[in-house]
């Protein structure tokens, strides 16, 4: 093992910025597809260091690595078995330690993912609870129950997994009779914690600690509402669609958003607050919780710091359900003085150049898109991505993105059954394509085997030929190209002060299919307007355009001719 850096604060980026996170701009490396360092075509983080200078080039403020925490990967590194370690797969601890040194010498902070709901199988808790038999303390971390029915062969409750079948598997106990069973939300490779345990509640503040203590700068927290269950675990009839948490009316789950996983989040939060610099230590929930009100609870003073906001990545294309979606994010979060996040695409939805190109274009959460799925329209999706990412970026707080849509990357909808690795499509009998799709590797060289992803051509997924004149070498330096569209408005969003300041809706120049809003920052005041109305909106009078998301060289020149702004195009404008 090697030593962690002396002191942290000496290799922060700029120590004296202690709330960077109000306003950054994230972008998620997904590990096992960024950039293949040894060649076993999987993607490992020495791939990800020799990378980061794209991500400096970007411009974005920090980089959110998903796990690389030693795994037997039922769900990809989601199911950890040792929270302290790096998967060989993807590398050595000293290798962590670079990766973090490289990121912040080029400015970039760095988000870790921490996945405390389940743990691997393999975690070494999670064995001995299975030696150590029923009614022993190893048993008291996770959830094991004796079942139901006269011989205790039907599961302790009907509870479904996320990931299609039942959530309770039945073990063989040490004296080799089959006994009880343990509860798993996710996938069996995955048991759940019992977080009325002192124990898993001490484990998790270490690992924070272990973590911070190398220089991290924040945590994704993994199914952030999920930590408690409800008393008794009563039945639930509902089936769990991939995390769907209360709805505004309807029923709570007992599995999801329960009032008490807050207890634990404030425990956390003192510990990331004795951190040097005071305050510049983050966390951000990943809760699939509606309505907003309840989500904003996550990020209350003493809590995390940002939550997802799934309200807007499930979103329709359609004005008034955008404008609503904010509305409702701005107003939650408004109310506990948290600033709103925003996202379009992650490794668990449907990219939304695909997205978009469909009919249906809400968020696809788990299910991904398949040969069998009427096809997405690849002109139109990325259209409409372009508009959507530029919207994104102009709206006040946090922005999340996923790693290849700054190259306008499709879904992958037609990857062969056999190359499938999610356990949401085995656990569905492959009747649900679930999300390899958006995790293909991301292709960096046109000409190149795997496309620049390995040196030897070896890519874990089959990436498809669309992938070839997407890559980056093609993009770069390629005016009106999507790298520097997203180049472009990461850095005009810095100049501007757009992730600050206020928003208004123009009721003169917004419609039913016109969204309008006015952003005054700290720096200016800047019009923001998309058309998702079938015909061409009149460029304002007495306005000059800074940003449009129309492809081609000069898209900007172009608009100034024609007075026009296309369809399904954003643009960003100075008010002369
Ligand atoms: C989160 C992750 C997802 C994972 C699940 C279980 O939703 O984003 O990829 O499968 O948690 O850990
Ligand atoms: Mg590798």
């Amino acid at each position: 093992m090697s030593t962690p850096p002396a002191s942290s604060s000496e290799t922060s980026p700029s120590p004296a910025s202690t709330t960077w996170w109000r306003d950054a701009v994230i972008y998620q490396v997904y590990p096992r597809s960024f950039a293949d360092g040894d060649g076993d075509g999987i993607g490992d983080l020495p791939g990800i260091t020799a990378r980061l200078d794209h991500l400096a080039g970007l411009g974005v403020d920090a980089v959110w690595l998903s796990p690389f925490y030693t795994s037997p990967m039922a769900d990809a590194g989601y199911d950890v078995a040792d929270y302290r370690d790096v998967d060989p797969l993807f590398g050595t601890l000293a290798d962590a330690d670079r990766l973090i040194e490289r990121a912040h010498a080029l400015g970039l902070r760095v988000i870790v993912d921490l996945v405390p709901n389940h743990t691997s199988d393999q975690h070494a808790w999670f064995r001995a609870a299975l030696t150590a038999g029923p009614g022993s303390p190893e048993r008291e971390r996770y959830i094991f129950r004796d079942g139901r029915g006269p011989d205790g062969a039907e599961p302790p409750n009907n509870w479904k997994s996320v990931f299609g079948g039942p959530a309770w598997t039945r073990v063989t106990e040490p004296d080799g009779t089959l006994g009880q069973w343990y509860l798993h939300l996710f996938d069996s490779g995955q048991p759940d914690l019992d977080w009325n345990h002192p124990e898993v509640r001490a484990e998790f503040l270490d690992v924070l600690r272990f973590w911070l203590d190398r220089g991290v700068d924040g945590f994704r927290v993994d199914v952030a509402n999920g930590l408690v269950k409800a008393e008794g675990l009563p039945d639930w009839d509902e089936e769990l669609a991939l995390l769907s948490g209360a709805t505004e009316d309807g029923p709570t789950p007992p599995m999801w958003d329960r009032d008490e996983v807050h207890e634990i989040y404030r425990e956390w939060r003192t510990v990331l607050d004795s951190y040097e610099p005071a305050g510049s230590r983050m966390m951000v929930a990943e809760a699939w919780v509606e309505p907003p009100s309840r989500l904003a609870m996550y990020v209350r003073p003493d809590e995390m710091h940002q939550a997802f906001n799934f309200t807007y990545l499930g979103a329709a294309w359609e004005a008034p359900a955008l404008r609503d979606a904010v509305d409702r994010s701005m107003s939650a979060n408004e109310a506990v003085g948290a600033p709103t996040t925003w996202v379009l695409s992650n490794h668990d939805v449907v990219r939304h150049a695909s997205r978009l190109g469909t009919g249906k274009p809400g968020s696809f959460v788990g299910i991904g898109l398949g040969p069998d799925d009427p096809q997405p329209d690849a002109e139109l999706g990325l259209r409409r991505a372009r508009a959507a990412t530029a919207l994104m970026l102009a709206l006040p707080g946090s922005a999340y993105l996923y790693q290849g849509e700054e190259l306008g990357l499709p879904e992958h909808t037609t990857l062969p059954d056999e190359a499938r690795e999610d356990p949401t499509f085995h656990r569905h009998n492959g009747q649900v394509v679930g999300r390899d799709g958006c995790r293909v590797p991301i292709p960096w060289v046109a000409d190149a085997p795997a496309y620049g992803f390995s040196p030897t051509g070896e890519s874990w997924l089959p990436q498809p030929p669309e992938f070839g004149e997407l890559a980056v070498d093609r993009q770069e330096g390629v005016e009106g190209s999507t790298l520097e569209l997203y180049r472009r408005a990461i850095r005009l969003r810095r100049e501007l002060g757009l992730g600050q300041g206020e928003l208004r809706w123009d009721p003169t120049l917004g419609s039913d299919d016109v969204l309008a809003m006015r952003r005054s920052t700290p720096l200016g005041e800047v019009l923001v307007l998309t058309n998702l109305a079938p015909d061409p909106v009149a460029v304002p009078d007495g306005v000059r355009v800074v940003l449009s998301t129309e492809d081609g060289p000069h898209p900007e020149r172009e608009l100034a001719r024609t007075g026009t702004i296309a369809t399904d195009v954003t643009i960003w404008a100075l008010l002369d």
